[in-house]
């Protein structure tokens, strides 16, 4: 069997790694993988530090997009994979979560009938101001077999129509879903014990002994809004007098926090002792802080996970969330933008950290699962 697999943006290189895994330790014999890079992100701690520390193969083809709006990023991704795919022939192309370079995989391929694997199918916000509910709903319903990673993403496909029978053929007409785990519970398992061993983040950030709080921030809907941007980091601000705040800044929030953030609010934010911002961090880096961390605040999906596999409690930087389980729990809370709901959540969390997280996420062998059902489908 062969596939043409898509990656793009930092969390698929990240994704990408669980199912590249398998495929060399048990399937290398019946499953050949092509990797198109689209060149999405493209800086090297974006992209290539995943491939250097992951043991991801070299992509066969990178397409360089780059940055670019919406439109043109897009269209320039579709042209290059489609040329990829006529020239590949494969049986399978393989697209995760949301991106834009998972649309326009999806685009490409169902146009010219490569059958579509979706990883990570069936997540929805039901907020289409996001670029991703467009990209995760598109993806879905070109798709031949679709694995959700949770119960809520697999209900989700269920209401959408999608038959849930085993009724052979699969193809774009009558796709299978599969309910199989988080793949990136696979690679959060798998790197945890090298994370310890092999980073020294929290030596570099002068943490090993102090508690703190790890931050991501990078949804454009929070850094591209002046009045929510500044109302987080204002929270962030606040809490670095309780507790220190690591915070990895991804490239779209370093630009646009120097765009839109005010002289006295930057120089707070860039000169407290107690609040430390790095460049983006690898992942095993990510892996350690969130390990060590008291508390995750963040708008980013994978890191929202990650903290809940850390069974670490989890301030949602967004008004909703597709991962709807981990709130559930109790061990996340949507807080949106608002500074004082931030604080609020943060100081009980630190006094009152949770203690119940279910397994939710599967049994770390997603990638397998996967692999398995690609074969016999
Ligand atoms: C993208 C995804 C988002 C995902 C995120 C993961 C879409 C629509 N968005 O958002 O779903 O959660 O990746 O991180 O696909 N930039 C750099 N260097 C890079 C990459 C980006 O400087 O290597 C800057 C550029 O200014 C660029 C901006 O970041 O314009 C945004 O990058 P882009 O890939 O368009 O979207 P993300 O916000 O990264
Ligand atoms: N991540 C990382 N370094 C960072 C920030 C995040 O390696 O500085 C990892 C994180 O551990 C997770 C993934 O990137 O595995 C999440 O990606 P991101 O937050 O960029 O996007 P999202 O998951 O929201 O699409």
């Amino acid at each position: 069997m062969k596939i043409v697999t898509i990656i793009g943006a930092r969390p698929q290189i990240i994704k990408a790694a669980g199912l590249s895994r398998a495929i060399k330790n048990h399937y290398a014999d019946r499953i050949q993988e092509v990797i198109v890079h689209t060149g999405q992100h493209y800086d090297g701690n974006m992209s290539q530090v995943f491939f250097d520390e992951l043991g991801i193969p070299k992509p066969d083809y990178n397409l360089q997009v780059g940055s670019a709006t919406h439109g043109v990023q897009t269209s320039r991704m579709i042209e290059g994979i489609e040329r990829i795919l006529t020239d590949e022939k494969p049986d399978y192309i393989v697209l995760y979560g949301d991106t834009n370079s998972t649309l326009a995989g999806a685009v490409a391929a169902s146009k010219i009938h490569v059958p579509i694997v979706h990883i990570e199918a069936g997540l929805r916000s039901f907020n289409k101001r996001m670029p991703e509910e467009i990209n995760r709903i598109v993806c879905d319903h070109c798709s031949t077999l679709l694995f959700t990673p949770t119960l809520a993403g697999f209900e989700n496909l269920a209401k959408e129509g999608f038959r849930m029978d085993n009724a052979r053929p699969f193809t774009i007409d009558n796709p299978k879903v599969y309910h199989c785990g988080d793949i990136m519970y696979d690679n959060s398992l798998h790197f945890s014990t090298i994370a310890d061993q092999k980073t020294d983040i929290l030596q570099r950030v002068e943490l090993t002994e102090k508690p703190f709080v790890l931050a991501t921030l990078h949804r454009d809907s929070n850094t591209d809004d002046k009045e929510r941007l500044t109302s987080i980091l204002d929270a962030l601000i606040t809490l670095s007098h309780e507790i220190a705040v690591v915070l990895p800044m991804h490239p779209r929030t370093r630009k646009m926090t120097e765009q839109l953030i005010d002289d006295e609010r930057l120089y707070r934010l860039y000169h407290s002792e107690n609040i430390k911002i790095t460049e983006p961090v690898s992942f095993l880096e990510m892996i350690q802080l969130e390990k060590h961390a008291s508390l995750v605040m963040t708008d980013s999906g994978g890191v929202q996970k990650e903290a809940y596999f850390f069974r670490k409690p989890c301030a949602i930087l967004r008004p909703e969330t597709e991962w709807v389980e981990i709130v559930e729990t109790g061990s996340a809370t949507l807080v949106d933008a608002e500074k004082e709901r931030i604080l609020q959540t943060c100081k009980q969390y630190l006094q009152q950290p949770p203690v119940d997280f279910p397994e939710i996420f599967g049994d770390g062998h997603a990638a397998e699962f996967i692999l398995e059902k690609m074969l016999e489908a």
